[in-house]
């Protein structure tokens, strides 16, 4: 599942990229879902063509529905998060198409931010991240850029903020820049298709161009210690309530406990 090393990993450099149970069978199913709800869209005449895709909590394919539900991911949030019962938090599907004449280059942001102790509680008061990825990852297909580490950094920043010490951390997406030497330089997240990343967001990461001949896909899930409040932009919130509606219809009756009741 996950060992005691790598959640030592994970807590140290804020990322773990760690095998799954998950069979070809899955994997080719949820990037045909993918394909098929992010295609590739030529440029409008006089448009710049767009090669990044994604997706917010808008889709039902039995195929990705099964991996949000699987048990898998339960198991290895309870354990990142120190928690008994987790809840499904929210989801996302990206596509990164390739474009092997551009320059490569890369993102930097939080979109999320705790404290130490949102980190020291028990459960954790932070969002598990698990990045499957659905094609392979080499440095050049648009691998995520990460500086390991730089979640222990910007907590230890808020919690000498007097005002933000003792916030609910929230979703907000904050530009990182001019950071200073401290902080690890980014390194890119390598995977094979069929492995998933554990992760925080709130470590310094970005997505990256894509320079080589192949799509990168990626289904995105995340999961909270339940009982534990994160806070959401009110736009976020609703398509939250609106989804997890449908989800408590469309999960397995042995799996529907994923999905918090209003
Ligand atoms: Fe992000």
């Amino acid at each position: 599942m996950i060992s005691a090393e790598q959640l030592r990993t994970f807590e140290e450099r804020g990322a773990v990229t760690i095998d799954t149970p998950l069979t070809t069978e899955e994997i080719a199913a949820a990037a045909a879902a993918i394909d098929a709800l992010l295609p590739f869209k030529p440029a409008e005449p006089d448009q710049a063509p767009r090669f990044r895709y994604g997706a917010t909590c808008n889709y039902y394919e039995p195929a990705l529905l099964d991996l949000i539900q699987h048990p898998f991911f339960e198991a290895v949030a309870k354990r990142v998060l120190r928690a008994d019962a987790i809840r499904f938090f929210q989801t996302a599907i990206l596509a990164s198409y390739p474009q092997p004449e551009s320059e490569f280059s890369y993102d930097q942001h939080t979109d999320i931010q705790y404290s130490l102790a949102d980190w020291a509680a028990t459960p954790r008061r932070v969002v598990c991240s698990f990045f499957l990825w659905l094609t392979d990852v080499n440095e050049q297909r648009a691998p995520m850029m990460h500086r390991p580490g730089s979640h222990r950094l910007v907590a230890a920043a808020r919690s000498v903020d007097p005002v933000l010490k003792d916030a609910m951390p929230g979703v907000q997406g904050i530009k990182m820049v001019d950071l200073p030497p401290e902080y690890a330089a980014p390194q890119p997240v390598l995977a094979q298709a069929g492995q998933v990343t554990v992760l925080t967001t709130s470590m310094v990461h970005g997505g990256s161009t894509n320079i080589d001949d192949k799509p990168r896909k990626a289904l995105v899930m995340t999961y909270a210690a339940a009982g534990v409040e994160i806070g959401l932009p009110e736009n976020q919130a609703a398509t939250k309530r609106e989804y997890d509606a449908k989800l408590r219809e469309l999960l397995r009756p042995e799996r529907a406990h994923l999905v918090a009741e209003d």
